[in-house]
């Protein structure tokens, strides 16, 4: 009798938007405390600008490096993003099933997996306007710059729900990475599931509070300098140029 062949396609597919997923949760996690530098000083967030130029490494800046970095990353989060329409509910019915099927078993990680869709959703639009912006305009990032953007250029309410939806994205996929590759498994699953999940929570909790709260910072500067004339940071010790 010949061996019916499996189709590994759909492992692949699965374990590409694992990887994908879990290169963007890092990126994530890096973005939003290196962009937190405005809380220590409108300097230090200054002096974190150029590193991402490359002045520390050339000697010069290079806004260039941002555009490609932002390329980089929006290829990385379409292919993630084309990779999970696959799992969305693809009817209504189908909807109704689900969310039926949580309420009735009020299954806490069904519910989940609804925010990671609606999340998913929503950053798809804002993530792309956000990483666009980033790619085309990389030499308008600073202290001022950023401020400016923040509250002239209107970003902030999007900062706001881009900030809610990746981080609760990010860290709700972390999970169920960790559920999915057999992290949970010790000896008391439910257990190690439970302690996962808290720390899922914390997460969530403390990069909101970050990301808030330099949000809160931009848009403090940005209301309280005149910014509309293109003003632009400029350091007393560095002499690399305005931001
Ligand atoms: C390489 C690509 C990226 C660069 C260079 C970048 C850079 C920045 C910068 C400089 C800011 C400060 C505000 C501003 O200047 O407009 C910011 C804010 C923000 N970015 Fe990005 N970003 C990138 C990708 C992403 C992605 C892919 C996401 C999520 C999908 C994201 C989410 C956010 C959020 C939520 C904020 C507001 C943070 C807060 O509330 O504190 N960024 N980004």
């Amino acid at each position: 009798m010949r061996k019916k062949k499996i189709d590994k396609m759909p492992a692949r597919l699965d374990f590409l938007q694992s990887t994908t997923g879990l290169i963007l949760a890092v990126f994530i996690m890096g973005h939003l405390l290196f962009e937190a530098s405005i809380l220590v000083s409108d300097e230090m967030m200054y002096r974190v600008t150029l590193m991402f130029e490359g002045y520390y490494f050339f000697g010069e800046r290079y806004p260039g490096i941002v555009s490609f970095l932002a390329a980089a990353i929006g290829t990385i989060f379409v292919l993630h993003a084309g990779l999970a329409v696959r799992k969305f509910p693809a009817s209504y019915r189908e909807y109704k099933t689900i969310t039926e099927h949580t309420k009735r078993m009020k299954h806490e990680d069904s519910s989940l997996w609804m925010i990671q869709v609606i999340t998913g959703f929503m950053m798809f639009f804002i993530g792309s306007v956000h990483l666009y912006i980033m790619f085309s305009q990389p030499e308008n990032i600073g202290p001022f710059a950023s401020s400016y953007r923040v509250v002239d250029e209107l970003m902030g309410p999007l900062y706001f729900m881009l900030l809610i939806s990746v981080v609760s994205h990010a860290f709700i996929g972390l999970y169920r990475l960790a559920m999915k590759w057999g992290f949970m498994e010790g000896e008391d699953t439910k257990k190690s599931r439970t302690m996962f999940k808290f720390l899922m929570k914390s997460m969530i909790a403390l990069y909101i509070i970050v990301g808030l709260s330099s949000l809160a910072r931009y848009t403090y500067i940005g209301m309280h300098h005149d910014l509309s004339d293109g003003k632009r940071y400029e350091s007393k010790t560095v002499q690399a140029g305005e931001h």
